[in-house]
């Protein structure tokens, strides 16, 4: 028996896919991001639901070819980067790898343990990790994170130049995030040049159907399922996995865990991508958030297909 034959058959993929679909399809719960006054005005009744095997099949629902700022989703594939360029002894040295258990953008987090800064799946943390990432200038890391993103989507991602601005004119408390972890020792290259490129890697536009297959490279051990590329050592895998079943909800993550059982991200675009290792990724798009930026219908969504699939890891 084979990893492949684990994978749920087609006829419950598309079954789960559909209830999950119909069920939440006219919930009215949370809002948009507001913050980012480019998110706020994205269509609240977008939805999406995609599943993308590690056999490389694709199974789309709903508007999945819609392209949505990642934001914070693109943490875990910077992360990635780094890992598979330092090693992880100096991931958990210079960015560190614990839950803070506090909203994303939190200074506080930072101030309570500023030896340890934070982890790679909050802001503070994600911008140390994107500092980390190595190259002799600002283009030329530009240029290796547009790369790797290639690399995971499968195509050349673009940057949603309209989120990029709203986003870069509103992002002072990033900025002052960035400075703060500079005084502490923990930005390990300019730290307004690296809130910039942050602010960038957060404004690429994925659709679901992308984001599925980038998250399918993890449930793949590293390797993307489509194009068959192998991206990161299956090593660092099962790292990544575990930063995100800990953290990837932000202060939602204990209580996703509980409900869910498997690791997953999610940004304030709307997107999150939950992980089944061996099997599958799972991407639901959907802009209304909860209060610790959530996607609602997507964390609905997923519940009931990990659920009716029999998903959980636990
Ligand atoms: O830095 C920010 O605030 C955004 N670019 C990303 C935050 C985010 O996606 C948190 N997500 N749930």
């Amino acid at each position: 028996i084979t990893a492949m034959a684990q994978v749920p058959r087609e006829s419950e993929i598309k079954a789960a896919m559909q209830e999950a679909y119909d069920q939440f399809k006219s919930n009215t719960g949370g809002a948009n991001a507001n913050y980012i006054p480019y998110l706020d005005h994205v269509n609240k009744n977008l939805y999406g639901i995609v599943v993308a095997t590690v056999d490389g099949k694709v199974y789309e629902l709903g508007d999945t070819k819609y392209e949505f700022g990642i934001e914070s989703c693109s943490k875990i594939f910077v992360l990635a980067l780094a890992m598979q360029e330092r090693g992880l002894k100096q991931i958990e040295d210079s960015i560190g790898v614990d839950a803070t258990g506090m909203p994303f953008n939190s200074v506080i987090a930072i101030e309570l343990e500023p030896q340890r800064t934070v982890n790679p799946l909050v802001n503070a943390g994600a911008m140390a990790t994107n500092s980390f990432v190595q190259a002799p200038n600002k283009q030329a890391k530009w240029e290796k994170i547009d790369a790797w993103f290639t690399r995971f989507a499968g195509r050349k991602l673009p940057v949603i130049e309209e989120l990029y601005k709203s986003e870069s004119e509103t992002n002072q408390h990033n900025q002052g995030i960035a400075l703060l972890l500079q005084s502490y020792g923990r930005m390990y290259d300019d730290p307004l040049m690296t809130c910039d490129l942050y602010t960038r890697q957060c404004s690429y536009g994925v659709s679901a159907r992308d984001l599925a297959i980038m998250g399918a490279t993890f449930a793949n051990g590293g390797k993307q399922p489509v194009t068959k590329d192998q991206i990161i050592d299956t090593k660092y895998v099962p790292r990544i996995l575990a930063i995100m079943a800990t953290s990837g909800l932000y202060d939602g993550s204990g209580d996703w865990l509980y409900r869910v059982g498997l690791p997953a991200k999610s940004g304030v675009g709307g997107g999150i991508v939950t992980v089944v290792p061996g099997k599958m990724a799972i991407c639901v798009f959907a802009p209304p958030l909860d209060k610790a930026g959530n996607s609602v219908k997507a964390q609905l969504a997923i519940q009931h297909m990990v659920k009716k699939m029999g998903l959980n890891l636990f």
